[in-house]
């Protein structure tokens, strides 16, 4: 078998192939073939050398597969042989809050699901929702959860409240219909027009442009009528979260994800105290919610959006196209 594995701030040419045994699971794990991985701002992170988690050396690399279990070890109850499952992102975290004893992370501190087969600790698996191929059940892991925990990990959104999505990537695009489940409206913020016009087919009710309106929470105010936005999916980082801020309504919730745009000047204590709103910091999300999450997405039949699908052969482009920033939806691999 073959695993693409990496090395920590290496860069994309750090990425090599290497064969090995196809091993044999233990007790309690299960053996995955593996039939697709998605990409992730966290893998650019590794080889750029600026992720927050460990990672270990020559690591297989990618959080984010699915596959068929292939064969599983001695006392394995939860899956079998056949079963389609995806890997979740934290194996050690099952329920309730985090903490720093579940940060070992698949694709990090542990071998990851670029490879064509995997051992997985059966209490990391979860079972993938029925409709969805391979490749759409590969986005779900990091992108999916995320976005779930950020909208639903505090007070659950009611029907009538108000979303703001920041940019097209993977978490804001699962945030954006996982708010329209709940029937809530949603504010877009986007790059470009054409943007604009596909998140808006996926359901977007208005889009804001940052790039031609910097001041867009005033635009997130007015849409508003003044009052703010209920929750805020903010991906930003330190370069959005003063207008993330200014948009937020009293007694709001801006759900802290990540940090796409950097190198601008952080928040004002006066305006994290004025806000009178919630600030949640969000790791991913436990087996609970990821089950969770396939449910809602099983029942409304929900289908990830996915912008190109790479082969295996391939993985190399997929992470050079994704590097490159100009997609909208998922970067997938599908396997053999
Ligand atoms: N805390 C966690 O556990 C966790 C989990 C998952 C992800 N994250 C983090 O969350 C962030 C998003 O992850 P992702 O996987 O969704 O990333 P992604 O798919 O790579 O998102 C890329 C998109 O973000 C948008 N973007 C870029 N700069 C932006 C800016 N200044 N303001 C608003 N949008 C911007 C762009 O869309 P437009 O052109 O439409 O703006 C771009 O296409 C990353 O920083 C990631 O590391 C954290």
């Amino acid at each position: 078998m073959k695993s693409y594995h990496l090395t920590y701030g290496g860069g994309i040419d750090s990425l090599v192939l290497r064969e090995h045994e196809i091993p044999k699971p233990g007790w309690g794990e299960v053996l995955v073939r593996v039939r697709a991985t998605s990409l992730n701002a966290r893998e650019l992170m590794i080889l750029r050398g600026d992720y927050p988690l460990p990672v270990k050396p020559d690591v297989v690399a990618v959080s984010d597969g699915v596959g068929e279990v292939a064969d599983i070890g001695e006392g394995v109850t939860r899956v079998k042989v056949g079963d389609r499952v995806a890997a979740s992102l934290f194996p050690l975290w099952l329920d309730g809050p985090f903490s720093f004893d579940m940060a070992p992370q698949i694709g990090g501190s542990l071998d990851g699901m670029l490879t064509e087969f995997a051992v997985l600790s059966e209490q990391g698996l979860v079972l993938i929702p029925d409709h969805l191929s391979f490749e759409e059940a590969a986005t779900l892991p990091c992108a999916g959860v995320t976005a779930w925990h950020a909208l639903t990990g505090g007070r659950p959104p009611f029907p009538g409240d108000t979303v703001l999505t920041l940019g097209s990537g993977g978490v804001s695009l699962f945030a954006l219909q996982f708010a329209k489940l709940y029937g809530a409206r949603v504010i877009a913020t986007t790059s470009t027009d054409e943007k604009a016009n596909r998140l808006k087919a996926l359901g977007a009710d208005e889009v804001v442009n940052y790039r031609t309106n910097s001041d867009w929470h005033a635009a997130v105010r007015k849409l508003t009528g003044g009052r703010g936005v209920d929750y805020v999916i903010e991906v930003g980082g330190a370069g959005t979260l003063q207008n993330s801020l200014k948009s937020v309504a009293v007694q709001g919730q801006i759900s802290w994800v990540g940090v796409l745009a950097q190198g601008e000047p952080a928040i004002s204590l006066a305006a994290l105290r004025s806000a009178f709103a919630t600030l949640q910091f969000i790791a991913v999300g436990s087996r609970a919610q990821f089950i969770a999450m396939n449910r809602a997405i099983e029942v409304n039949r929900l289908k990830p959006v996915i912008d190109r699908v790479f082969p295996f052969e391939e993985a190399v482009d997929a992470f050079r196209y994704y590097q490159a920033g100009q997609f909208f939806g998922k970067i997938v691999i599908r396997h053999g």
